[in-house]
């Protein structure tokens, strides 16, 4: 986690630091940081809080400086507070780093016995004590490279010197850093996101690579101290997209713009003419595939277990799905007729990225559904399909969660077509009902006053339980890890059928209980489960399609989402709980584009 910046120019750079910082500041916010080199100085500030508090602080005291790096922290190793927030500096280095050093207690002990002291209790420090000492008998590319060899775990770097001042340098090994190019300067920065606003002339760095960063010229480095040439990058111009536009935060514009958001995706991968499907250079024939691997984190997770339900109603093939930090870790029985298919918002999260490198040494067949196309993870895999809903700020996941999903159900029907497991007709009808979904999520998004009604219930809560069956357990899941991740409030995502096994002991008058009922072959069931939570005390709140009334004065509210399809009901469900997770926080003064202690972009384990 955590953004870094850099930028070398010939102009002052702290205003631009910051402006950059505050669009990183998704990827951690726990305290922020910069450091220039001003009159042949390091000069460091830093402060606990967020991006605002560090301009405030400059704005009385400010960094002059033509060159300079900038940070938001997520803390790893060491409560965020100034001291432990970045810059770390020495006399002669200044560093700012994104992951974590695994063995730097180790290295630590070494340095402290060589006489130097430390001030905080990061694990980055040790970068800043360690290039100190190796500068002292080489030069710049071998002493940052040696550095680097000391190093286990996972880092992207910016660092700046006393003694070369006109220098950025950037290293990456597991976590993102990308270089962009401008007019007479250049930039380092954790995303394109990040340097958007200054160029579209990109360059990202690969695992062990060095780079070296003047105002007017960037270079890069191996492991072996030898200079590298990089592809540069032209990106395309979505800035719009990534504004807050009239909405009051990124998370209530990022909700509502999903009828847009779905209509795009479906756009992309919908022939309309001939109603079918383009997916070409698949990196194996669907008609091989011997099993599906889903693999996520979070909500990208829950993308994966509804996508399950989906693979084995409409195809043979058995699929199994895993959470990225328990897969990259099993014994796992690789075998070349799978596919393995990462989804991932960002494209950036250690865990997925570790599992799909994983896939990549088994030398098997990867597919990954991000919606940053230009992220390690897409990189990386065999093939790559986007989930075109621009750029996601908020750091709860809501559009890219009905993208991953409009994706995975395009290649369940579309893998089940090819494999006339599902007949032209059933084909056709499929896509000519999915067409129909940006309008009924549009539909569907019109709730938003019952649901503030709905959202008050949730202020003298302790938690909340979801559930569902079928499809709708899944979506329970995404209910669940939304409101808990807004509101702060426990929050459990159960299938219903399983309350009877643990959980009913969790009911007591005025719990609020959300059941998902979709009109589909489980609601007699579900609704059964219903019962049992309304006499147990459970204060139920039903989304349902089914507008013949369930007859239950004990229900407190229910909601009324559109008709579809059985299998296109998680779209329409979903909406409801992302908004009322939004509510609920929003009524609790949260900030909900940044809850506390989360980021974004998940790059470390
Ligand atoms: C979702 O609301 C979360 N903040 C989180 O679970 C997220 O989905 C997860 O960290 C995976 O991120 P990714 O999609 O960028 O890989
Ligand atoms: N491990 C470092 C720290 O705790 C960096 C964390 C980050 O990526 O923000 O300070």
């Amino acid at each position: 986690m955590c953004g870094i910046i850099g930028i070398a120019s010939n102009k002052s750079v702290s205003s631009n630091i910051i402006q950059s910082l505050k669009k990183l500041e998704y990827r951690g916010y726990d305290s922020a940081g910069i450091a220039t080199i001003k009159d042949g100085f390091i000069d460091e500030k830093k402060c606990t809080g967020r991006v605002d508090s560090l301009e405030k602080i400059l704005f009385k005291n400010p960094s002059a400086g033509f060159l300079g790096i900038g940070h938001v922290r997520w803390a790893t190793h060491g409560v965020p507070s100034q001291v432990n927030a970045h810059p770390h500096s020495s006399e002669e280095v200044s560093v700012v780093h994104n992951g974590i050093i695994e063995n730097s207690s180790e290295l630590k002990k070494d340095l402290e016995k060589k006489g130097y002291k430390f001030k905080s209790q990061t694990d980055t420090e040790v970068i800043t004590f360690l290039l100190t000492d190796l500068l002292k008998n080489f030069d710049l590319i071998k002493a940052v490279n040696k550095t680097l060899e000391k190093l286990n775990g996972s880092f992207a770097l910016g660092i700046i010197f006393k003694k070369y001042k006109d220098i950025v340098v950037g290293a990456r090994r597991g976590s993102p850093l990308a270089v962009g190019y401008g007019p007479d300067e250049n930039y380092l920065g954790s995303d394109s996101y990040a340097l958007k606003s200054m160029t579209n002339k990109i360059t990202y760095l690969d695992d062990g690579d060095v780079c070296l960063l003047t105002q007017n010229k960037i270079e890069f480095y191996n492991s072996n101290n030898k200079k590298v040439n990089k592809e540069i990058l032209t990106l395309s111009n979505d800035k719009n997209t990534a504004d807050k536009g009239t909405y009051k935060d990124f998370m209530s514009k990022e909700i509502n713009e999903q009828s847009q958001t779905a209509k795009n995706c479906i756009n992309e991968y919908i022939d309309h003419l001939r109603k079918d499907i383009n997916l070409y250079n698949f990196p194996i024939k669907p008609q091989e595939i011997k099993k599906i691997i889903l693999i996520g984190c979070g909500t990208a997770y829950h993308s994966c277990l509804t996508a399950k339900y989906w693979f084995e109603e409409f195809s043979n093939i058995p699929v199994e799905t895993d959470v990225a930090s328990e897969f990259r870790y099993r014994k796992i029985k690789f075998s070349n007729k799978n596919l393995y298919i990462f989804v991932s918002q960002s494209g950036e999260t250690a865990d997925t990225f570790a599992a799909l490198d994983m896939c990549k040494k088994n030398n098997v067949k990867t597919c990954s559904i991000v919606n940053t196309v230009e992220s390690s993870i897409a990189r990386l895999s065999d093939f790559v399909l986007p989930i075109h809903a621009g750029p996601e700020i908020g750091v709860a996941s809501t559009k890219a969660f009905t993208g991953q999903l409009l994706v995975l159900f395009i290649l369940a029907i579309k893998i089940s077509q090819i494999r006339k497991e599902i007949n032209e007709n059933t084909y056709i009808k499929k896509i000519d009902k999915l067409k129909k979904l940006p309008d009924l999520i549009k539909k569907t998004l019109k709730c938003q006053d019952e649901v503030q009604i709905i959202a008050k219930d949730f202020l003298s809560t302790k938690g909340a339980i979801f559930l569902g069956r079928g499809l709708s357990f899944p979506i329970a899941l995404e209910g669940a890890l939304k409101l808990k991740e807004l509101s702060y409030l426990h929050a459990e995502g159960y299938p219903a059928g399983e309350m009877k096994h643990g959980p009913l002991a969790l009911i007591e008058e005025g719990l609020p209980v959300v059941i998902l009922a979709p009109n589909d072959r489980y609601f007699e069931k579900t609704i059964s489960n219903m019962q049992e939570v309304i006499a147990r005390g459970g204060k139920v709140i039903l989304i349902s399609n089914k507008n013949n009334n369930i007859i239950s004065e004990n229900i407190r509210f229910t909601l009324e989402v559109p008709q579809t399809d059985d299998y296109l009901m998680p779209f329409l469900m979903t909406i409801p709980l992302q908004l009322l997770a939004y509510y609920v926080a929003s009524l609790k003064n949260h900030d909900v584009d940044k809850p506390r202690n989360l980021a974004k972009s998940v790059t470390v384990e």
